[in-house]
């Protein structure tokens, strides 16, 4: 077993303390829960077992799976097979995706739903021996399956469960990361085409209680999850201010594909703003519920053979298109005509926010738009898991690992992850033995750092980006926008630098700077591609 806490030190207040660690994961959804567990579960049949710390930055649940409705994708009958998913992958990701990562996640999907059976998680069942799957825009077949529409909240649970009772994990609630410590941090200048470079550890704060914690480990898991809050309409919780992304890239990790940000077609509309927006799940659609515009047509023919069941780059785009042709804020979504009490049973959260809308769905639509939903790019990965950094591995909705392309198919996520954490768990068991713990790490530098945060200034600030994103680089971007999103962008960097420069250092200034990085990233790299592909939609690229 490794030490926990070494020393601690103050400076001006500020309580430094010192951690060590085999194993370092960073973040409580679906794909740090399961490495861990997939770790642990190793150490038990080891006579050297590994010390596992994981840290999150609220409660262990608070994540983007915990709010997936839909499901995980999986081949679990015979009118399926493996060539009909990845095909659907791949037509969905207008074939940017890496095949032999597309045909390596869904051929492990059975034994991954196995690993989620044997942690305790549920999925409805048509009878004791099948599976109540559904169906949703992409896939040629029903292959989703779900609990109820609470599908990632259930994950959660029992992922939650499992990590807490087994002694080997060490869990950190409230502690928010804030650095990667790496060469850099021993005065070695390192650049992203360096090609020997480590993770060490990291800098963590304690939200709690306001200390400062250097963790060595040997290898480190980002699992930090998405980037929606870095717009203004978004299914994501409040978390997901891309923090592993920017820490990643100031870590000088190569990053990729983030122009490719997926708007879900159909989050509620509620004249307030409500953050996050609430997901009409797509398996809505899947049952049948049909999109249609303020003249009541079924609008979706015009744009693509699927109808409301096509892949979502295509359905938000059309929405999109929709709501600016009419000037209305929402379109509909009409669920008039399925059978009241299977819905229902099928999707009682869903059915509870309309009433408590006003909605009857037995006669009225439901008014719906286009949010911000999910990062398709992000860190790159091997098909191990590992980034260009050594001993930092990513999984999950942070890592870019080549599965989606341009546009993820739908309930391809949940997978994703379970699939990659597994991956990284084979190779840090590998790995582990070979690595020495650094036992010299600097402390974290607060020198000169003396105001309080100006959260008034913090907040401000995080607003202004989600607009300049919303208005700017949303679902249909123009040469124009990008370039003024840049523009604005380069002050917001100026004020806020100077604004952490000289303040104490607090979750939401960090979260600030991780946005600034994660808008940067996405303009940028929405000015580099040159061609109309998947979400990524230029009006200056049409006739090219
Ligand atoms: P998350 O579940 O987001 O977990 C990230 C964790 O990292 C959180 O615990 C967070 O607190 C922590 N964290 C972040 N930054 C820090 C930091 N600096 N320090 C410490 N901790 C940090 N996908 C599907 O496949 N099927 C679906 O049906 C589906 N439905 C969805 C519905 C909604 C409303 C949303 C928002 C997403 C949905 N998705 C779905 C997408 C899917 O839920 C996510 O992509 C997936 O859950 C991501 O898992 P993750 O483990 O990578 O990240
Ligand atoms: C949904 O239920 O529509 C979300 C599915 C997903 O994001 O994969």
């Amino acid at each position: 077993m490794c030490k926990t806490i070494v020393f601690s030190l103050t400076f001006d207040n500020i309580l430094l303390f010192m951690k060590q660690t085999d194993v370092l994961i960073i973040g409580s959804g679906i794909a740090g829960l399961s490495y861990a567990l997939k770790l642990a579960e190793h150490s038990d049949k080891t006579d050297v077992p590994i010390k596992i710390t994981l840290l999150t930055k609220k409660e262990l649940k608070v994540s983007n799976t915990s709010y997936a409705q839909g499901g995980i994708a999986s081949v679990t009958n015979r009118i399926d097979n493996f060539e009909k998913h990845i095909e659907d992958t791949l037509n969905a990701g207008a074939y940017l995706n890496n095949r032999s990562v597309v045909e390596m996640v869904v051929k492990q999907a059975p034994e991954r739903i196995k690993d989620l059976l044997h942690w305790g998680t549920r999925f409805d069942k048509k009878n004791p021996k099948e599976f109540d799957l559904a169906k949703e825009g992409g896939h040629s077949e029903a292959r989703i399956l779900h609990y109820k529409d609470l599908t990632g909240a259930e994950i959660e649970r029992a992922l939650t469960e499992q990590v807490k009772a087994h002694p080997n994990i060490e869990i950190l609630e409230y502690h928010f990361a804030l650095d990667l410590i790496t060469e850099h941090h021993f005065g070695k200048k390192i650049t992203r085409e360096t090609p020997d470079k480590h993770c060490y550890g990291i800098y963590a704060l304690n939200t709690q209680n306001g200390e400062i914690i250097t963790i060595a480990s040997k290898i480190t898991l980002l699992a930090t999850g998405g980037i929606g809050q870095v717009y203004e309409t978004t299914t994501n919780p409040e978390i997901a201010t891309g923090d592993g992304i920017a820490m990643a890239y100031r870590a000088k990790a190569i990053i990729k594909d983030m122009e490719f940000v997926q708007f879900h077609p159909t989050a509620f509309y509620s004249p307030k703003k409500e953050n996050p927006a609430f997901l009409v799940s797509e398996a809505v659609r899947g049952f049948g519920g049909i999109l249609r515009n303020h003249s009541g047509e079924d609008f979706m023919f015009r744009y693509d053979k699927r109808g409301s069941l096509a892949p979502r780059d295509i359905v938000a785009r059309a929405i999109d298109n929709e709501m600016k042709k009419s000037g209305k804020k929402h379109v509909w979504l009409d669920v008039t005509h399925t059978n009241l009490e299977k819905f229902k049973a099928h999707f009682p959260t869903i059915y509870e926010k309309c009433i408590e809308n006003g909605i009857d769905i037995g006669k009225d639509n439901i008014p719906v738009r286009p949010a911000a939903h999910y990062l398709c790019g992000g860190i790159s990965v091997d098909k191990n898991g590992e980034t260009t950094i050594k001993h930092l591995l990513a999984s999950g909705e942070t890592a870019c690992t080549g599965l989606h392309g341009a546009n993820r198919l739908a309930s391809n996520s949940l997978l994703e992850a379970l699939v990659f954490s597994h991956q990284a768990y084979l190779k840090s068991v590998t790995e582990l033995p070979k690595i020495s713990l650094r036992n010299d790490l600097p402390h974290w530098n607060v020198e000169g750092t003396k105001d309080a945060e100006e959260n008034v200034l913090i907040e401000e600030t995080k607003n202004e980006i989600q607009s300049i994103m919303s208005n700017y680089v949303g679902i249909v971007r123009t040469n124009e926008r990008l370039n003024r999103a840049a523009n604005r962008l380069k002050l917001i960097y100026e004020e806020s630098e100077a604004l952490y420069k000289r303040s104490k250092i607090s979750q939401s200034l960090i979260e600030l700077r991780n946005m600034r990085s994660v808008a940067y990233l996405i303009i940028k790299q929405a000015q580099q591609r040159k061609e109309n592909i998947g979400l990524h939609y230029n009006k200056d690229l049409e006739n090219q």
